[in-house]
């Protein structure tokens, strides 16, 4: 998948120092579920897993992002499809060093779309941290509404972190800044 900037494709092996990089580093981990840093062994499993995935199937499927006029990994996006195939979970996250300039916007709102309106789903939805305001600024700016709060309902990384929930329907898209 193309958007104006980027391009959304499958992982190879040869991401995988990349991979290990920006998943190593604490504030990228910070409200993830992995802990770092992340060994280049570990980056390498993940990148091999990531690589045979299909993308149609039930369960994750991480697409890698790289700029379209400078090739190399700037992130990934987790897609997790329900196992009726008409629901999808998306998950993100950008290098430090390519965050701050709209790619995760356009990368997301590409997926959406695609979901959404090429394949047909009902509806995408997203949980984060209740602190990583970023991420839900990213889902806000897609077009994503907040759905729910959930207190302190996630053991991660040694203390009880609250989720915050979000949705957005097909019947929706469109209708709001999901058009970008
Ligand atoms: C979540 C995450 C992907 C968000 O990254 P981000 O850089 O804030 O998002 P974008 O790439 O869309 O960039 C948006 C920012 O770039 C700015 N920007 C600069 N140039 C831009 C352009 N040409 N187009 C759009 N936005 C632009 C926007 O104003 C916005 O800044 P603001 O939030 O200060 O207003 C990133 O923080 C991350 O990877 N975090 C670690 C992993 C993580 O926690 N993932 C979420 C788990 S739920």
């Amino acid at each position: 998948m193309e958007t104006t900037r980027l391009l959304l494709r499958r992982f190879t092996v040869a991401d995988a120092p990349t991979l290990a990089a920006y998943r190593s580093d604490p504030e990228v981990s910070r409200y993830q579920s992995w802990e770092s840093p992340v060994p280049l062994t570990e980056a390498e499993r993940l990148a091999g897993t990531f690589s045979a995935g299909d993308p149609r199937a039930p369960g994750w499927f991480q697409y890698a992002v790289e700029r379209r006029d400078v090739p190399g990994l700037i992130g990934d996006i987790g897609v997790c499809r329900s196992e009726d195939g008409r629901q999808a979970e998306l998950g993100f996250t950008f290098a430090p060093e390519f965050q701050g300039q709209g790619y995760a916007t356009e990368a997301v709102a590409r997926l959406v779309r695609f979901l959404l309106v090429e394949e047909g789903l009902h509806r995408v939805s997203a949980a984060c941290d209740g602190r990583n305001v970023r991420s839900a600024r990213l889902l806000e700016r897609v077009g994503f509404r907040r759905e729910g709060h959930l207190v302190r309902s996630t053991w991660i990384k040694g203390e009880w972190t609250d989720d915050v929930l979000f949705g957005l329907l097909a019947a929706e898209y469109g209708a709001g800044p999901s058009a970008c």
